[in-house]
């Protein structure tokens, strides 16, 4: 079976598509500098794929290091090739993503997004492994003109690592020019939302969450005192914002269908939309959040925050077409699996790391 590098791949997207891709039957190489993750999490998804400890040694090797160190990839290629079995396909988490960071600290965000992912390129150039899915973002669309937003729409990020993803788009759409073989993937992702159901893996946010699940969570559980809602004056049907929230198993089963799909048809540079299509105001979520955790949630409407936007759906469509792929699972899924995520592990994996 095919050999994966995932950089990234302790992180919150990384971990669930790790445990898609292995329980495809790929063979994988998780690659992470632990910077905004923890090894448990990789712990975790060995335990939830059911593989006994000689498949595990077998399909699934954890490499720490920093995809701006050339020397430290160059290993890990040589490593596998060595061995009969190199590299054939790289899944591209690893990065930094918060927006709020980016606009303090830009030249951060520039080299670990956009230096990490030259050398990561450079790295796969000299090994001759030509294939890449690259985790994009709609927050490229910036303040989108139109609604549902499709791939075509005006790229016009308007923070640092937005920038960033729309500059690393662009260099690999340069790639294909110098090399024709080169089979590329950009998803650019909506807001994916929840956990695994089985509650062993999810978002493990480090700090202060800025994202609305992440927060509905802590003021779930008392740790927050009141959801603030940015903005009661929005042009939507409650006057609070609408997001396309993605379940991470939907998410994740994305990445497997692109990665099919690159495999299967001529070399190809796709970008593409991965949403569901639907989206919900932050009133909805709260609302269905009080219904599965059972309690009022109390929050308050104040100003809008810098840099959001009214409306951000995406036409999933062409995903549709290109892979068949399409999101399956319903807000509430979202809502009841990061609910129970959370209460699993009100500490993220904090307590099993000092057990
Ligand atoms: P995450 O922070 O949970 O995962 C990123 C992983 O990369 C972490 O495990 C981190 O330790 C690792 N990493 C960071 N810098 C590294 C470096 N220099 N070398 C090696 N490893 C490094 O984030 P995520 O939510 O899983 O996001 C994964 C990717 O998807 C990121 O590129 C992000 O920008 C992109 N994305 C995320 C969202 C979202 O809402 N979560 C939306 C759109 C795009
Ligand atoms: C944010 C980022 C985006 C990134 C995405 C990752 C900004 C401006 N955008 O998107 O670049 O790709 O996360 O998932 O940071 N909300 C509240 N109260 C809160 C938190 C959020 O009302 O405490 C609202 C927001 O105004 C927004 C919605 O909830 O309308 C979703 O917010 P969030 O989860 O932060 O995602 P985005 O802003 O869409």
């Amino acid at each position: 079976m095919a050999k994966l590098l995932i950089t990234g791949g302790a992180g919150f997207i990384g971990t669930h598509t790790s445990l898609v891709l292995l329980e495809a039957g790929y063979d994988l190489i998780i690659l992470d500098s632990f910077i905004n993750s923890s090894p448990i999490a990789l712990k975790r998804v060995s335990q939830i794929s059911g593989l006994n400890s000689t498949e595990l040694a077998r399909r699934l090797k954890t490499y720490t290091g920093d995809i701006r160190d050339l020397d430290f990839l160059e290993n890990i290629f040589k490593t596998c090739g060595q061995e009969g079995n190199p590299i054939d396909a790289v899944i591209h988490f690893a990065g930094l993503k918060s927006v709020d960071e980016s606009v303090k600290n830009p030249l951060l965000y520039w080299d670990v997004n956009l230096n990490g992912t030259k050398t990561l390129l450079t790295a796969m150039e000299k090994n001759n492994c030509r294939t890449i899915v690259f985790s994009s973002s709609a927050t490229i669309y910036g303040k989108a003109q139109s609604i549902p937003i499709q791939e075509t729409a005006k790229i016009q990020p308007i923070n640092p690592y937005g920038k960033t993803k729309a500059a690393i788009e662009n260099i690999l759409s340069d790639l294909t020019g110098i090399n024709p073989n080169w089979r590329i993937a950009c998803l650019r992702y909506f807001n994916p939302v929840g956990a695994h159901p089985t509650g062993l893996i999810g978002e493990n946010p480090l700090g202060t969450p800025n994202n609305l699940f992440p927060v509905i969570n802590q003021v779930a559980i008392n740790k927050l005192k009141v959801l603030k809602i940015f903005g009661g004056d929005w042009p939507t049907p409650d006057k609070t914002a609408m997001r396309d929230y993605i379940h991470i198993m939907d998410l994740a089963e994305g990445h497997l269908a692109a990665l099919n799909y690159l495999q299967n048809s001529t070399p190809e540079l796709i970008t593409l939309n991965l949403g569901s299509g639907k989206g919900y105001s932050v009133l909805e979520v709260v609302s269905e959040y009080q219904k599965v955790c059972r309690k009022k949630l109390p929050f308050e409407v104040v100003n809008r925050r810098q840099g959001d936007s009214a409306i951000s759906i995406a036409d999933p469509s062409k995903a549709l077409t290109k892979l068949g792929w399409q999101t399956k699972r319903t807000l509430n899924e979202m809502v009841r699996d990061g609910w129970n995520w959370q209460v699993k592990n009100p500490k993220g994996y904090l307590e099993e790391e000092r057990k």
